[in-house]
């Protein structure tokens, strides 16, 4: 048995030794892709090939911490039910022994190409290699080895290629941080997918390390999406830990583009992966977590995973503004349904998996606490919307905040057990955190005017 099979096995082991107990969880997510076993942290490889979805996590199955990572596989035909797949890649090769980072894939000549990032440790010293791997059927795949090296005037810090095509050319995109410790993204063109040559900084700037960059066209714009770290806190920007966002503009020779907007109001979200599906839509998948101080918090690491993604969204572009909108997809998860309409307030339970849909019928401040852990403020002079949780490490309150640019009419919300998204105006904001109420609490009270519909949601994954 080579190595790649061996470590397959022992994923495989590992992920029946422990299923029940994940899956009893009564944190575990009943519609949102979580870690099997183990930990699970970027999207990558998101694609739509001959009607299938394929996504792909960094997977560390063996452990609750980060380590050599495999690219776990789901797969769906709709976005709403998903399967699990094979190990697509294990850190089984020299050159991505302590771990197959993050990266993207590619259809060409009906092939399924994944670029990624092969991670090497040896007595501390970091190397970075961007490699290759191909399936004919999206089930087996074969390493085909390093493409890349990292260039001169840059450090080990090298890694999360983007591939794309456009006219007959490819390009790739790979997050880095120069000599000088600064975070930038550098972009490389291919003829063939075999030759590459590296043209230089796309963008730059700011912070140390510039992670998981995700370039694409959307209405006409060019859009570079990119998660950036050392960036220090300002106002009410850039509070987690590491931050995640995109700039807008126009690449002809140089890049020019506005600023660096984060993508996500919420706690726990980072490095985001898009792709353009048949429908033609740019669809998004984040990681709802960060590699931080949190993850020993984690309620769930006493039952052997943590982490999970947020839903598929779609992004649309309203002028400068990136929008996100839950795929109507999940529409089919719904069961039940119940609409209340009050003036003053509302309190009920609802499901502890469960949509709402709250529609503003009077502007004026709106308190809502959810399960008695989180809470929604929408502050109607600031148009302010503010969303608190305890700290998982002292039960303090924290709190991350967005502001509007015109009055509140919605809020959607979806809710799996330990995981919260918002949706305001239409995907104007969105908050997207984890979090960890009782898990019988599910009382709902809501301070404000307007119509609430919810939906109980049935169990996809
Ligand atoms: C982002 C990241 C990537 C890297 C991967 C390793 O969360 O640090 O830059 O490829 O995770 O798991």
């Amino acid at each position: 048995m080579n190595q790649d099979e061996y470590l397959k096995q022992k994923a495989e082991e590992y992920r029946k030794k422990h299923q029940e107990q994940v899956k009893n969880d009564p944190y575990y997510p009943q519609y949102h892709i979580a870690s099997p076993v183990g930990l699970l942290n970027d999207p990558n490889g998101w694609i739509q090939w001959n009607g299938t979805y394929h996504l792909f996590f960094q997977w560390m199955p063996f452990d609750t911490a980060h380590g050599a990572k495999f690219w776990g596989h789901v797969r769906s035909e709709n976005l709403v039910d998903w399967q699990l797949e094979a190990p697509a890649l294990t850190p089984s090769s020299w050159y991505d022994k302590d771990g197959c980072y993050s990266g993207s894939a590619i259809v060409h000549e009906g092939k399924l190409y994944l670029f990624y990032t092969g991670n090497v440790k040896n007595d501390e010293v970091r190397e970075a290699y961007q490699c290759l791997a191909t399936s004919t059927d999206g089930q087996v795949f074969h390493k085909q080895g390093v493409q890349i090296e990292v260039p001169d005037g840059y450090t080990a810090h090298f890694r999360d290629p983007k591939v794309w095509k456009e006219g007959t050319k490819w390009y790739m995109v790979i997050g880095a941080q120069t000599d000088q410790e600064k975070g930038s993204v550098v972009w490389y063109e291919s003829e063939d997918l075999n030759d590459w040559t590296f043209r230089g900084e796309l963008s730059s700037g700011f912070g140390y390390m510039w992670e998981c960059p995700d370039y694409f066209q959307l209405d006409g714009k060019d859009i570079l999406l990119f998660s950036p770290q050392g960036l220090s806190a300002s106002g009410i920007d850039y509070q987690n830990t590491y931050q995640s966002g995109y700039v807008i503009g126009e690449w002809k020779d140089d890049f020019t583009h506005g600023p660096f907007v984060e993508l996500d109001r919420g706690f726990d979200f980072y490095a985001p992966q898009t792709t353009k599906d048949e429908h033609g839509r740019r669809l998004l998948f984040g990681w709802m977590g960060m590699a931080d101080d949190n993850e020993p918090h984690h309620p769930t690491i006493s039952n052997q995973w943590i982490h999970q993604l947020t839903i598929p969204r779609e992004l649309v572009r309203e002028g400068d503004r990136l929008y996100q909108k839950p795929v109507p997809e999940l529409k089919e998860l719904r069961e039940t349904k119940e609409e209340h309409t009050f003036y003053d307030n509302w309190n009920g339970p609802i499901p502890r998996v469960s949509e709402w849909y709250f529609e503003v019928s009077k502007e004026k401040d709106i308190h809502m606490s959810i399960f008695r852990y989180a809470t929604m403020e929408y502050n109607a002079s600031e148009k302010s919307i503010r969303f608190t949780r305890p700290r998982l490490d002292n039960g303090e309150i924290e709190e991350r905040i967005g502001m509007l640019n015109e009055p509140l009419h919605s809020l959607h919300c979806y809710l799996d057990h330990s995981s919260i998204e918002l949706f305001v105006n239409g995907g104007a904001l969105t908050f997207s955190a984890r979090m960890f109420p009782d898990p019988n609490e599910e009382t709902f009270e809501v301070k404000g005017s307007g119509t609430l519909s919810i939906w109980s949601l049935r169990k996809s994954v």
